[in-house]
């Protein structure tokens, strides 16, 4: 198999448990939840881009406890919102090997309206915020 499939292939394992597991979650918790069951095996429980399968990619998952630090001390919300959805492409953020989840959600049988996705996404954005590195 090329890179590439095999890429394909650690993703689909890691998601596919993922989409049918995560049903029943309250939006309170949601980001938390989310992050643990979709963004953990790439980006890492704590976010610092050390997951299980991440050093199967050759650009490493980023490390998600520096986004306000490299951005001179400011959450960047908009951005974050914005890598995640996918929708928008971000200079310098994101890329290939990073899933757009705008769609990934709104094939979940949890968010079907687009506003559903949105709050989604929105509370992973609140949720990363409370992981910044204060430093
Ligand atoms: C399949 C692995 C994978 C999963 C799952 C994943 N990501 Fe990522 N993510 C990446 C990679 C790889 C990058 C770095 C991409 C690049 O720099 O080109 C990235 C980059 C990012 C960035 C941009 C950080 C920056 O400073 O540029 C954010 C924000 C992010 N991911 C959030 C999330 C969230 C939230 C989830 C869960 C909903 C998630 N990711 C799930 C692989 C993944």
């Amino acid at each position: 198999m090329k890179p590439y499939g095999m890429l394909a292939a650690a993703f689909i394992v890691v998601l596919t448990p993922a989409l049918l597991g995560a049903g029943g979650q309250s939006s309170s918790s949601g980001g938390a939840n989310d992050f643990n069951a979709y963004c953990a095996s790439c980006h890492g429980s704590t976010a610092k881009g050390d997951g299980p399968i991440a050093s199967s990619f050759r650009r490493r998952p980023a490390d998600l406890t520096k986004l306000a630090q490299r951005n001179n001390g400011v959450y960047p919300s908009d951005m974050v919102f914005k890598t995640i959805d996918g929708k928008t492409p971000v200079s310098g953020h994101g890329g290939p090997d990073m899933p757009t989840w705008g769609d990934v959600f709104s094939k979940s049988s949890e968010s079907s309206t687009a506003e559903a996705v949105r709050l989604r996404i929105d509370s992973l954005v609140k949720y990363l915020e409370t992981l910044q590195d204060k430093k």
